[in-house]
């Protein structure tokens, strides 16, 4: 008997916990398509926004993988052990276009129970409810704000962060609603501000600098992940679950297969958004993703919806274990 993966986001109904993540392997309609087609419930599409200096930022955008022994090499297929350490920027588009290409291919998704979903990050927040708008008209279905991009602390004038930004694009549109937070931002606020769902969490930045030269690897500052960071992704995915078992939760941020999926349900996710896996393997990683998920959920006999939080609720304190230690 096949498991059954469907589960809920943000009030909708997907046919698998697997999401593309936004991400320069999603910037473009042949892209999207290909990760549909290798299975993705859903596709967040490349953060878009009026800023000429986010867009210029993308065009000047570097990317290494870095080894266990923090040698960097091309981007190309990664080992679990990889890191990815690189500076971006936002997709230049015209708006009005973007939305009408996006919502044509969320129409052929539609047809085979997948969401195509835009993605903004702030940089006028004018602009920004202007652009919700635009993609609710378009007839999108499902929007992601991100107000914790990792780059703001190096790019502020082209990438806004911070939850105080969610309400009013929150009442400029009526469409679900995910807001993605970084792992100092609090989901409670997001909530309250009106998001159906949150993704927890974005990278972190780091720096690395190079032996050879003592120079910094890239010239700057650049934001960093790697399968080290799931455990972190777990613990906040799991502290939120806890303290707020009804919110929906998208997990992002070290996920690289699909028993990492399973780990991230077991945690309090609905589901999992992969971006590096994705750079790095191509959209094959997705598929895998969900083929390894289905396997895991067939050996074990259950649902996806019955992992949802079933670790996170087994935690125990400090205290308990100790208690029960002594005896
Ligand atoms: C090269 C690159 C570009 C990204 N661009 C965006 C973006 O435009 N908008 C966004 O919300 N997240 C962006 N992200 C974050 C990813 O969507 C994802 O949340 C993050 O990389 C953690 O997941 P991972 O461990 O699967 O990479 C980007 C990540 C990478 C590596």
């Amino acid at each position: 008997m096949s498991a059954d993966l469907t589960t809920t986001v943000a009030g909708l109904e997907l046919k698998n916990p697997v999401i593309a993540a936004s991400s320069e392997a999603t910037a473009t309609p042949d892209q999207i398509r290909a990760c549909l087609d290798a299975g993705a419930a859903a596709v967040v599409a490349k953060s878009v926004n009026e800023s000429a200096a986010a867009h210029a930022n993308l065009r000047a955008a570097e990317y290494v993988l870095l080894d266990e022994s923090l040698r960097p090499r091309p981007l190309g297929p990664a080992q679990r052990t990889d890191s990815l350490f690189c500076r971006s920027g936002l997709l230049e588009v015209e708006l009005e276009e973007w939305a009408e290409t996006l919502a044509a291919i969320d129409r052929e998704a539609a047809a085979h129970d997948a969401y195509v979903v835009p993605s903004l990050i702030v940089a006028d927040l004018d602009r920004a409810v202007e652009a919700a708008a635009t993609f609710e008209r378009a007839g999108l279905r499902w929007l992601e704000l991100n107000v914790g991009a990792p780059h703001a602390s190096e790019a502020p004038e082209g990438i806004g962060a911070g939850v105080e930004l969610v309400r009013r694009i929150r009442k400029a549109v009526s469409l679900p609603l995910t807001v993605k937070l970084s792992a100092t931002d609090s989901a409670v606020d997001a909530l309250a501000a009106g998001a159906d769902a949150v993704c927890i969490a974005t990278r972190a930045m780091g720096f690395l600098p190079d032996l050879e030269t003592r120079r910094p690897v890239l010239g700057t500052f650049a934001a960093v992940g790697g399968a080290w960071a799931l455990p972190l992704t777990l613990h906040r995915v799991a502290k939120t679950h806890v303290a707020h078992p009804e919110a929906s939760i998208v997990a992002t941020n070290g996920a690289r297969d699909g028993l990492d999926v399973a780990r991230l349900l077991l945690a309090g996710a609905s589901a999992v958004a992969f971006a590096t896996a994705v750079l790095t393997d191509g959209p094959a990683a997705l598929t895998r993703a969900v083929d390894e998920l289905a396997g895991y959920c067939e050996q074990q006999g259950a649902a996806v919806r019955e992992l949802i939080g079933e670790a996170a609720r087994h935690v125990q304190t400090y205290e308990e274990v100790a208690i029960e230690r002594r005896h």
